[in-house]
């Protein structure tokens, strides 16, 4: 699918496997959301640019590889995307973080914004949403509206599942924005709950339900 990259790595699969049980416990599901996210952080920095600068070895000096440019940032789409945030911070520990506050609307399915909080220089920086459930795209798509209404322009998209309804919705909205997912799943229900999904990420992750 034009724009979307789908993460097939075996280790990713087989634990999302084991969060979509049911029967998963909340630390379960925790642990592996932060493990996946390690896993997907590694693939969405893939193509980073880097420059050399030279150092000291312990025998002698060598022109040695280091990420070019300014530091990036973790865009946590509040509040299931802190867990897929923490092992992307586990692997690019100097990243900034912004902060985007939505719940969707269970009867309209519209996102609605209740806190926002970003590094006032995102212009010039790589900004990485995460977000582990992309179902209609609202979240998404509101939460880039309003990264880039902050003047973020360089932006890559990640989640754990992604349905092909919320794709669509995306690409449309944001065709700038390249996604990546572990899973595309089958469809939408009519509550707007991706199917087969894993249930609602926020409230597995925290027990709130
Ligand atoms: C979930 C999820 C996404 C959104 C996806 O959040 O984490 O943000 O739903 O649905 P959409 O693509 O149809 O917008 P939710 O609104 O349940 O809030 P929570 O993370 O606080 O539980
Ligand atoms: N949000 C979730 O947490 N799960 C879904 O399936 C859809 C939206």
């Amino acid at each position: 699918m034009d724009g979307v990259t789908v993460i097939d790595h075996p280790l990713v699969q087989h634990k999302l496997t084991i969060m979509r049980k049911k029967e998963t416990s909340t630390a379960s599901f925790r642990r592996l959301l932060q493990e996946i996210s390690t896993l997907l952080c590694y693939e969405v920095t893939r193509d980073l640019e880097l420059t050399t600068v030279m150092i000291d070895t312990p025998l002698e000096e060598m022109e040695a590889p280091t990420l070019a440019g300014k530091k990036l940032v973790f865009a946590s789409v509040l509040r299931a995307g802190n867990g897929l945030l923490e092992g992307m911070l586990d692997l690019v520990p100097s990243a900034r973080v912004a902060h985007v506050g939505l719940y969707r609307d269970p009867k309209t399915l519209v996102a609605v914004e209740y806190y926002f909080k970003a590094p006032e220089d995102i212009s010039d920086r790589l900004v990485v949403v995460v977000d582990p459930m992309l179902a209609t795209a609202n979240s998404a798509i509101a939460a880039i509206d309003r990264l880039k209404e902050r003047g973020a322009h360089n932006l890559r998209f990640v989640s754990l599942l992604a349905a092909p309804e919320g794709i669509a919705n995306f690409r449309e909205h944001h065709p700038d924005v390249p996604i990546f997912t572990a899973s595309i799943d089958q469809r939408l229900n009519e509550k707007g709950y991706i199917m087969p999904g894993l249930g609602d990420a926020g409230d597995r992750m925290y027990g709130t339900k």
